[in-house]
């Protein structure tokens, strides 16, 4: 099983970053694990104050943009494991405004990749982990089986997806030119605490809880597959403990859901003995542009490669997640 030192996460206050750092703690107890966050407007200092707790931890505020600061954090701390959460994450803002995509996602990744190659020509070898998304694949045909696996070709629909692709290609560029040692997971839509609340389940569960219908674009039959954080965050931890190096694993959650079914998932366990009724609960809007059909993962690689992993029910962690809204419902204030 292999083991690191000194591991530097880059997105850390991030919804999955910060389960990765909460998780790291516990499987890697004597790493030393530093944080390079540039805390933008989807992290909370609840989520901050949270970590800050942690042992052997520490916060660097930074910002992937600028070259300079991504290098000395890797002169400094020598990192023997590097996990990228670093982005901009969120469709919807990609299509209003793109340039903040293109400076993080893809110039903030090759800033991460020279840095890496530097610390490598010091006679240190560490492993970069790169975190995607499954929207590099683009979507696939609603009413048909088909899945995406690692040899799906890119086609990548939105700014975001786009950046993310890029970002993809770059790292295993660098691999192949410079010799970095990679990882690259490309996982479905995540949902647990602590995500922002633009994104689709977060947004709904305060809207619910609030009395407020929630909004829907287009006929809501877009379909995807939802996973949740702590068990990406497990698989990722699995792949980096392994013999994993210089491959890809494609990471889902094997629950497709269009996306009227998961509002009532969340209906009914926010109003457990009420009638649903869609026209309470949703109100349709205009369809996103080129907005993704459907998202479907086949992840048997991954599962061959780590074999049996515990997996607890999308319903009971739907239900955790709701519970966490609920006592939590300050946490972006
Ligand atoms: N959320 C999902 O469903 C999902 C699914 C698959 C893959 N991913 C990928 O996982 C990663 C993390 O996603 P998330 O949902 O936690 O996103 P998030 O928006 O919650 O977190 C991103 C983090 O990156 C930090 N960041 C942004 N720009 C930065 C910069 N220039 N320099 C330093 N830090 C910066 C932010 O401050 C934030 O802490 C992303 O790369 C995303 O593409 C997300």
């Amino acid at each position: 099983m292999r083991d690191f030192k000194s591991i530097l996460i880059f997105g850390g206050l991030g919804f999955i970053g910060s389960e990765y750092i909460l998780k790291a703690r516990k499987r890697f107890p004597d790493a030393k694990i530093i944080n390079f966050d540039s805390q933008n407007y989807a992290t909370s200092l609840h989520t901050k104050e949270l970590l800050d707790t942690i042992e052997n931890y520490i916060y660097i505020k930074s910002d992937i943009r600028h070259k300079d600061q991504v290098i000395s954090a890797l002169k400094e701390f020598s990192p023997d494991l590097i996990v990228n959460f670093a982005a901009e994450s969120h469709v919807d803002n990609s299509i209003e405004s793109a340039e903040v995509f293109i400076d993080t996602n893809i110039k903030g990744t090759f800033n991460i990749l020279e840095a890496t190659r530097l610390i490598q020509d010091d006679g240190e070898n560490c492993i970069l982990h790169h975190v995607s998304t499954d929207e590099v694949f683009g979507d696939l045909d609603l009413e048909g089986t088909a899945k995406f696996s690692e040899t799906t070709p890119y086609d990548p629909s939105s700014p975001y997806s786009a950046s993310k692709a890029a970002s993809d290609h770059l790292v295993r560029a660098w691999a192949r030119t410079y010799k970095i040692n990679y990882l690259i997971t490309n996982c479905s839509n995540n949902f647990g605490p602590r995500q922002y609340t633009e994104k689709l389940i977060p947004k709904a569960i305060n809207l619910l809880l609030d009395n407020k219908k929630v909004p829907i674009y287009g006929n809501g039959k877009n379909i995807r597959d939802w996973i949740y954080v702590g068990e990406h965050v497990d698989r990722l931890i699995d792949l980096q403990m392994s013999s994993a190096k210089n491959d890809t694993y494609l990471i889902g959650g094997n629950n497709e859901l269009s996306n009227v079914e998961i509002i009532k998932e969340i209906v009914s366990i926010i109003h457990p003995s009420g009638q649903w009724n869609l026209g309470e609960y949703i109100a349709f809007v205009d369809d996103r542009k080129g907005h993704d059909m459907r998202y479907a993962i086949d992840d048997t690689k991954m599962r061959n490669f780590l074999g049996k992993v515990d997996k607890e029910s999308f319903s009971d962690q739907l239900q955790s997640t709701v519970t966490w809204y609920q006592k939590n419902l300050d946490w972006w204030e």
